[in-house]
């Protein structure tokens, strides 16, 4: 999979991506993943990427011209049709099962939004999909981009070593995780459920299940209803 990233911050990106296991799944070539300043596709002599809204009001939009071309370089180097996401607000609501689809694409391009908005003309004729990671107003899409693109990467095949790992963890099938204990078994009196040491594994796999259930009941009853 190849992954391009239109940000004006694109500082931001590698203290993310350039550690654990983003960082291993680009040294393994499962991924790569490029970060582009906005400010480069700008003809403008002070890169200048935004400007007042027409019909006036407060703050600044990100203006279409420089989006367009960095699309543009990207679908031309790529010499592909990527799917371009635009990180916003407004977007759909992100997911476990938007990443599963997403992790399934082959070129895909980040658009990080900012400031009081962005020139409707992008999404009218250059985005696929407007994602937002919920219902809350960051200063812009770096974050909500990293966000995705963590729960993306680690799906792509082979990125983790243990498929038992993604098989059993909270969201899929529409259930929170059961608990999890390690050692030591005594731990001042706070004991480990007694099941986990019984070495029956028939028995553990029951309890598990029943706790991911009531776990889920408790705090996620909207999953179960998916
Ligand atoms: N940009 C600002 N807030 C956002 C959010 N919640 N999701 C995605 N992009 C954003």
């Amino acid at each position: 999979m190849r992954i391009d990233i239109i940000s004006i911050f694109p500082g931001m990106f590698p203290a993310v991506l350039d550690e654990s296991i983003i960082k291993r799944a680009q040294l393994k070539k499962k991924v790569r993943i490029f970060c582009h300043d906005l400010r480069d596709y700008t003809l403008d002599k002070h890169r200048k990427v935004d400007d007042r809204p027409f019909g006036g009001g407060s703050g600044m939009v990100l203006q279409v011209e420089p989006i367009f071309r960095a699309v543009q370089a990207i679908r031309k180097k790529t010499k592909s049709k990527p799917k371009v996401i635009l990180l916003c607000p407004q977007g759909k609501k992100f997911d476990q099962s938007c990443a599963r689809k997403l992790s399934a694409c082959r070129n895909l391009v980040f658009i990080c939004g900012h400031y009081e908005g962005i020139d409707e003309r992008v999404r009218e004729h250059l985005v696929d999909e407007e994602i937002s990671i919920g219902d809350y107003v960051l200063t812009g899409g770096e974050l909500a981009a990293m966000v995705v693109i963590d729960s993306l990467v680690r799906l792509i095949p082979g990125v983790l070593g243990d498929k038992n790992s993604l098989n059993f963890e909270s969201f899929e099938g529409n259930l929170l995780e059961y608990p999890q204990y390690s050692r030591p078994a005594k731990f001042k009196n706070w004991p480990v459920p007694e099941v986990l040491l019984s070495g029956d594994h028939h028995k553990i796999s029951v309890w598990r299940k029943a706790q991911s259930m009531q776990r889920t009941r408790m705090r996620r009853p909207d999953l179960l209803k998916k």
